[in-house]
């Protein structure tokens, strides 16, 4: 899927990418009318700047055929339409500047926020196996590139386009095609060189911007780690290895620039050679009568005010090449399809009752490896089922399916008859509320956190989940009581505070369907008693599945489903499952053994 969309390795040899430039123009349509103003404020900045040497000319060709009182009889009109234009052709720029700057900076805007939509629409699959800190720095540099790209086709290459024919017309007309004839060689050689040399240091730049992710992703899971780097005492350890990948991005680093430097003298050379030729070629023409001093002047003139530009546009050209790359990646992420998406036209799901069926359900993260197998299980409406088995049987994933984190791969599951692939994620969702094993919170207070389960509840409702959730102790016992920060993924409450926020926060949601994962692992056996009871409580009216290593806590479900190996080895309730004599009793018999405090007598 992803190969086709050629983005990813876009040629290094096809110059400007026009299908990336393309897909730039939606962005513009929405000020149409500035991007119009702009380009008319551009032409008018051109045209006086275009128009100045050629006053020159005609100011220096009045003093070349006066005496001493030229001065008097210099046109005051074209002294002053001299200073005028050049104060124009500025002017003119800086309101063309203004007139864009909203345009640019909204392209910006509506691209960022689009990536950001479509990170969250793609599955949990691509999320697990990206780098955070290098998709952050992806979509930053992406942006400011296309604000870049936006700004330069508009503020530099339209109107060096723009300068260089009417400069080609001027000379035409006044100088003849010789030298209409040079500046277009000179040209072409100047843009041919730089495009050239620009391509091949591309390379370079995406090294060093590889380089540079490398080491940043390095930094921040490094320090994501902190404590694991201090329980092994693995600083030099991680030292070492950050400079590894920074001693990699500087010599990307340094190979960029040198070949930076070989570009901008190869420029200057093509400059001055042309320059020079130029001044040949007048000063002949001056010398046989041909050509007046003021055209010599004004040919001087013009080829500076020429290359002036030109050289920007080397700098420009480069600077776009590299826009480019990152523009690329940033559309590459948007062209990354969601492999867990809505049918066209999904109705809604219908919660009637709220009946979870999976039926044969095989599932595997990655082709070679089957993580579940042939697994059909029923929670019928208002019933408690719990998953139990040892770790990496699959009772995780059997919850990230129900939640369409990913597509089965054979059977299907389903909610009152509805195959949950048929209907849209949005409601699907909605109806399900998960406790999951890890909880994560956000850098931000306990009351947004448990207030994310239904952001526009009222303040008592989250107290009441917060009660609910058996946090009012905590809760009370904190200065800054409901509003203290939980620091980043919530590390500075504990494991069990962070799951019963967790637990507040599905209350909150009041969904049909629940899933706890471990949803009371991290808690002594006292507060999980109290809190399952709170769970039990809600758990009555509503579809529940339960995912547990300590069987105490799921005695009571109407069926325990034992899976090993993401097989379904056995079924029934606990006294069933007991009598049974099989895997679960032993599992009962060993924890009996060595948890009695759990055992929930
Ligand atoms: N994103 C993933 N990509 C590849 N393999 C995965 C992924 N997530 C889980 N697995 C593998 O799938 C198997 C089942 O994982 P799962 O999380 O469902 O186990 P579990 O039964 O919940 O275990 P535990 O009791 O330890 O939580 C594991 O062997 C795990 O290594
Ligand atoms: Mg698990």
């Amino acid at each position: 899927m992803r190969g086709h969309s050629g983005v990813h390795d876009a040629p290094l040899d096809g110059g400007v990418n026009w299908r990336i430039i393309r897909s730039l123009l939606p962005y513009l349509a929405e000020f149409r009318g500035r991007l119009f103003m702009a380009l008319g404020l551009m032409a008018l900045a051109k045209l006086a700047t275009v128009a100045v040497p050629l006053v020159l000319k005609y100011i220096v060709d009045h003093f070349e055929g006066a005496g001493a009182d030229a001065m008097i009889t210099v046109p005051l009109a074209l002294l002053l339409g001299y200073g005028l234009l050049r104060f124009g052709g500025t002017f003119f720029g800086e309101l063309r500047d203004a007139v864009f700057v909203r345009v640019a900076e909204r392209a910006m805007r509506r691209a960022a926020l689009r990536v950001f939509e479509h990170l969250h629409r793609l599955e949990l699959g691509f999320h697990l196996s990206r780098q955070t800190g290098a998709l952050a720095r992806d979509i930053e540099r992406g942006t400011a590139g296309m604000s870049f790209l936006l700004r330069f086709m508009v503020f530099n290459i339209l109107p060096t386009i723009l300068e260089i024919g009417l400069v080609a017309v001027i000379l035409l007309v006044a100088v003849g095609p010789l030298f209409m004839f040079t500046v277009f060689v000179a040209v072409a050689i100047y843009i041919a060189f730089s495009v050239w040399v620009t391509e091949w240091r591309t390379r370079f730049v995406r090294e060093a911007n590889l380089r540079d992710n490398e080491s940043n992703t390095h930094a921040i899971d490094s320090l994501l780690n902190y404590e694991t780097v201090k329980y092994f005492g693995n600083e030099r350890f991680e030292s070492d290895r950050y400079d590894r990948h920074l001693a990699a991005w500087e010599k990307a680093r340094t190979k960029n620039v040198l070949s930076l430097v070989l570009l901008n003298s190869g420029q200057a050379l093509i400059v001055a050679g042309s320059i020079t030729v130029m001044m040949l070629l007048a000063a002949r023409q001056v010398a046989d009568g041909a050509m007046t001093v003021g055209d010599l002047v004004m040919v001087n003139a013009y080829m500076i005010q020429l290359f002036m530009p030109l050289n920007f546009l080397g700098f420009v050209y480069r600077e776009i090449r590299q826009s480019l790359a990152n523009i690329e990646r940033l559309f590459g992420l948007l062209e990354t399809p969601a492999r867990v998406q809505d049918h066209p036209g999904a109705p809604d799901l219908v919660v009637r009752e709220g009946t979870v069926r999976f039926e044969g359900v095989e599932f595997r993260y990655q082709d070679n490896r089957s993580i579940l197998e042939d697994v059909s299980l029923e929670i019928p409406a208002g019933h408690k089922v719990a998953v139990v088995g040892p770790s990496g049987a699959g009772k995780s994933t059997l919850a990230r399916l129900l939640f369409r984190f990913y597509d089965v791969n054979a059977g299907r599951i389903t909610i009152d008859g509805q195959d949950i692939r048929e209907v849209t994620q949005d409601s699907l969702r909605r109806a399900i509320g998960v406790v999951p094993q890890d909880t994560v919170l956000f850098n931000d207070t306990i009351r947004y956190n448990v207030a994310y389960g239904q952001p526009d509840a009222s303040p008592e409702a989250v107290e009441r989940a917060v009660h609910l959730a058996h946090l009012d102790d905590f809760i009370a016992r904190l200065p800054d009581g409901l509003d203290t920060v939980v620091g980043e993924r919530g590390l500075k409450v504990s494991g069990g505070e962070k799951q019963r926020i967790a637990i507040a926060r599905v209350l909150l949601k009041n969904p049909p369907i629940l899933i706890f994962d471990e949803a009371t692992s991290s808690l002594d056996s006292g507060s999980e008693k109290a809190i399952l009871e709170a769970l039990n409580e809600i758990a009555t009216r509503r579809t529940t599945l339960v995912i547990a290593h300590r069987l105490s806590t799921v005695m009571d479900a109407d069926q325990i489903v034992v899976l090993e190996h993401g097989r379904v080895v056995e079924r029934g309730t606990h006294r069933e499952l007991l009598a049974h004599g099989g895997a679960y009793a032993r599992l009962w018999q060993h924890q009996q053994e060595h948890e009695p405090a759990a055992s929930g007598d």
